[in-house]
């Protein structure tokens, strides 16, 4: 066979280590960071620059930082073919940040609906929270990625970061690749167990509805056992009834984990009760496996700051000589 020479594409995407990472992020987003690993030249990043945008406390940012780290090589980011780095390891994005900062304007800034979320009813919100979407303009930018794995609420800022790729490349000069969004079909959203027309989301006010990556399997079940459903004890699959919510998550979970489709996961079980035990079984499987890895990684810390470190390195190779492009292009005199 002749070798074919094959375009492989970069991606970059960003995760901020606020809270601990829930089935959620791990369906709807990092799991799909573990396969396009071989698909692509993959950069991710642990976006701690973005996580004091808002208010924070410096112990719990050090803990969640390496909480993320751990659980994203323990999912199988491998550090051998992709680069995983803390933002705040590469000092190339808050340069760039501020070059981005002065190609985008306050108006533009001011569009983006999530700082008009965020922001709302704050009595102090911080600047950073306002200019955030320049840095993630950087983010990409400083990569010259081709793709951005997002979820959906991110494709504003993705469109602002093309705008201003595209404004600096007219303006100064051709430098930055215009990065495309990738978003996940309908189907990567997982429901809060307690509260199936919500998103499971670190910021739900109890705890009952989430499942964490590096829970315990007693802790699951349990979880799993107490999800809402309703009363009918029909079980069907019909996505588009919100009386259903509650057992269309669940079958959706099933489904996420098996590949089934939800219908045929729905056709197979005669009762709720039945599917909760199953998916239950199906979660601690999957979960026991990455939580023994979790356990493993942090059992040597320093290996755990090693592996960051060389992440680190290589993402500074790509990002300085973006940089100095960008400088030069901007005008700024070589030192
Ligand atoms: P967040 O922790 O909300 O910043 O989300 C981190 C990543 O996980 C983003 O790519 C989200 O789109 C994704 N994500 C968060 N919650 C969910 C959910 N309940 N279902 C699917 N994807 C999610
Ligand atoms: N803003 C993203 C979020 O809140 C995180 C992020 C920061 C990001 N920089 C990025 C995502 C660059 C993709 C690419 O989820």
């Amino acid at each position: 066979m002749t070798a074919s020479l094959r375009f492989v594409p970069r991606i970059l995407s960003g995760i901020q280590p606020s809270g601990s990472v829930h089935l959620g992020n791990y369906l709807g987003a990092l799991r799909n960071w573990v396969s396009e690993q071989h698909e692509a030249d993959c950069y991710y990043s642990i976006v701690d620059l973005h996580a004091i945008t808002a208010e924070h406390d410096p112990r719990t940012l050090r803990d969640t930082t390496k909480e993320l780290a751990t659980v994203l090589f323990a999912i199988g980011i491998d550090p051998e073919v992709s680069c995983l780095f803390v933002q705040s390891h590469v000092p190339e994005h808050a340069q760039l940040g501020w070059i981005m900062e002065s190609t985008v304007t306050f108006g533009e800034l001011s569009r983006m609906t999530q700082f008009k979320d965020k922001g709302k009813g704050e009595e102090k919100v911080r600047a950073s929270l306002f200019t955030y979407p320049a840095l993630m303009a950087a983010d990409i930018l400083l990569y010259r990625a081709d793709k951005v794995p997002v979820g959906d609420d991110q494709r504003q800022h993705i469109e602002l970061a093309r705008n201003a790729a595209t404004r600096f490349n007219n303006a100064y000069g051709q430098v930055f690749t215009i990065p495309e969004p990738m978003i996940p079909k309908v189907g990567a959203r997982v429901m809060d167990l307690q509260n199936p027309s919500k998103k499971m989301s670190k910021s739900s006010s109890t705890d009952s509805g989430l499942i964490y990556l590096s829970e315990d399997s007693t802790s699951i079940a349990k979880k799993i056992k107490r999800a809402v459903t309703d009363t009918e004890n029909r079980l069907v699959y019909e996505p588009d009834n919100p009386d259903k919510a509650g057992v269309t998550n669940l079958l959706e979970i099933y489904s996420a984990f098996t590949s089934i489709h939800p219908q045929e996961v729905a056709d197979s079980f005669t009762n709720y009760g039945g599917l909760k035990t199953e998916l239950a079984e199906l979660v601690i499987e999957h979960l026991t496996a990455i939580n023994l890895r979790i356990k493993e990684i942090s059992e040597d810390p320093n290996e755990l700051l090693r592996l960051l470190q060389i992440g680190a390195a290589k993402a500074r190779e790509v990002a300085s000589s973006t940089l100095y492009d960008a400088k030069n292009a901007i005008g700024f005199l070589a030192p």
